[in-house]
């Protein structure tokens, strides 16, 4: 990811947070994700690109430990001050990381549950699925959202028109099944915005 790409999300960042902060912090956490983690035993999570946090805090209101990652500073900052401000409860299980999910790989074999939600991949999308994957421990769990750049319904471009995000099918190609079970590999609707599609991918590592 180009020096560009992470200016581009601080700006990015920078004018909604000042535009729109209070609705920002108001934006509940992904609903596919709620929906399919929720009976999860807590333990240890990483979540890749987390933002403004939303994720981050359900699971460490939910009791997970988080690290959570982004290249956006501004995006991290808010994040943190979220956390500060719901209080030591769910700070304390926080740890935020600034660095590029481009060229950063996880602690291996480390995380109960891994995350990457409608990030926008700079290289290959099996690398980086691979990537991410190298820090699920044995017997935990990989979860993997991407908006996709067209509507189906449509045909009309997404907010993620002319991004690379994750599809089932990069995902599944990414995930060697003699060590992943997939659990869910699907395109559902995107629950937000009412339209547009996502692919929506689960898999366990297997022990
Ligand atoms: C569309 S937002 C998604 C945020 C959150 N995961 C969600 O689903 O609401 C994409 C996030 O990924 C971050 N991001 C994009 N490319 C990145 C990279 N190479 N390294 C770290 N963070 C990145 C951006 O700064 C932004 O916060």
């Amino acid at each position: 990811m180009s020096e560009h790409d992470r200016s581009a999300w601080e700006q990015r960042w920078s004018r909604a947070l000042r535009e729109h902060g209070d609705r920002v912090a108001q934006r509940p956490p992904n609903a596919h994700l709620t929906a399919e983690i929720g009976d999860l035993r807590p333990g240890r999570a990483l979540d890749a690109g987390c933002g403004h946090g939303a994720e981050t805090l359900w699971l460490a209101a939910g009791g997970w430990q988080v690290t959570a990652v982004d290249f956006a500073a501004t995006a991290l900052a808010f994040a943190r001050s979220t956390a500060e401000a719901i209080g030591p409860d769910v700070a304390e299980r926080i740890d935020w990381l600034e660095a590029d999910l481009a060229t950063w790989t996880p602690p291996p074999d480390q995380y109960d549950l891994v995350i990457c939600l409608n990030v926008h991949v700079a290289g290959s999308v099996e690398e980086t699925v691979q990537r991410m994957a190298t820090g699920v421990a044995p017997g935990g769990t990989l979860f993997l959202v991407g908006h996709r750049p067209i509507d189906p319904a449509t045909g009309a471009a997404t907010a993620a028109a002319g991004q690379v995000q994750v599809s089932v099918e990069a995902a599944l190609a990414a995930l060697d099944p003699g060590q992943w079970q997939p659990l869910i590999a699907d395109e559902r609707p995107r629950p937000m915005a009412g339209t547009s599609v996502d692919a929506v991918i689960q898999a366990r590592r297997r022990s």
